[in-house]
């Protein structure tokens, strides 16, 4: 059995779906840090095999970890085909997700990033369908969320609400990766050689840049892979990543998420992607919802903006 995938239980599956049922009356009207907190607090109902093993991959410093079997009962109305400012999916599904993904860590929103919220939709969208970002339908190039912010997220969540078996998540450790580059290239990665910018999903474009390394210089590096949105400031540089990104082609796990999967990846720790997939633009497509963690606010604190110590800019 793999060890990354756990299954719930269907005594657990009713403690979840009534412990939803229960309070997203109560949880639907929060603002973003009392949501949060709330989150926090009520999930220690959750199931207690269910919080041991989101423990362990906390502890443990697992990659990922899928949760198959969430209830899915609750109607989903059709796939919507344009973003908004707040999540269009059922606040069942959207409290659902919140209360396992806080806890893992303090869920948080980017206020420069174009309709981000705490708990955010992920669907195909015709006009972003050849862009590189998640509301695409090409290949989404390989990345790690916010690569370029310092207040990048430590986890993120998925939730699977309708499925598309052609549309798979890929994932790559750092760890596995690393033991398979050459010295010279894994070195070269190590250095402060690359500068990161943002994508177009944040407002403010390419004010938000950073250089760093690709592969930090640790036992359990951090990764920080994000070729789209990534300068290499020497031709030695740029020889490493073609070679880093030949590597991760043969080393990553796939994932065709099921409607009812939660997928939990450790964002310094692996690069996602996802393979290209044939949205029809009629209700019926792939529908996620996702949030970003950190496992501490320390991280945010140079990056707040107003009031919400779980907002940054
Ligand atoms: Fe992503």
């Amino acid at each position: 059995m793999n060890n990354a995938v756990f299954e719930i239980e269907r005594h657990e599956r009713d403690q979840i779906e009534a412990l939803v049922a229960g309070n997203a009356v109560a949880f639907a009207d929060k603002a973003s840090d009392s949501f949060s907190y709330g989150c926090i607090e009520l999930g220690t109902r959750l199931p207690s095999r269910v919080r041991r093993r989101l423990h362990r991959m906390r502890v443990s410093g697992e990659t990922h970890l899928l949760i198959r079997g969430l209830p899915t009962r609750h109607h989903v109305p059709e796939t919507p085909g344009q973003k908004r400012d707040s999540c269009q999916a059922p606040f069942y599904y959207q409290f659902m997700s919140a209360l396992f993904s806080a806890q893992m860590g303090f869920m948080y929103r980017f206020s420069n990033k174009r309709g981000h919220a705490m708990v955010e939709d992920v669907f195909p969208i015709s006009s972003d369908s050849e862009k590189q970002i998640g509301s695409n339908s090409i290949q989404l190039d390989w990345h790690v969320e916010d690569a370029f912010h310092k207040a990048r997220a430590d986890y993120v969540s998925l939730l699977c609400l309708r499925s598309d078996p052609a549309a798979r998540t890929l994932l790559a450790a750092a760890r596995k990766i690393v033991e398979e580059l050459p010295e010279e290239t894994r070195m070269q990665l190590q250095r402060r050689d690359y500068t990161f910018h943002s994508d177009e999903t944040f407002l403010s474009g390419q004010a938000f840049k950073r250089t760093s390394y690709i592969i930090e210089p640790s036992q359990d590096p951090e990764f920080l892979f994000d070729p789209a949105f990534t300068a290499a400031n020497s031709k030695a540089a740029e020889l490493a990543l073609i070679t880093l990104a030949e590597r991760i082609e043969r080393c990553h796990q796939s994932i065709a998420l099921q409607t009812g999967d939660l997928l939990i990846f450790d964002n310094r720790r692996v690069a996602h992607s996802r393979t290209e997939y044939q949205p029809r633009h009629d209700g019926s497509d792939r529908w996620l919802v996702r949030s970003l963690m950190v496992e501490s606010t320390w991280k945010l604190k140079d990056s707040v903006s107003g009031t919400d110590p779980l907002t940054v800019a």
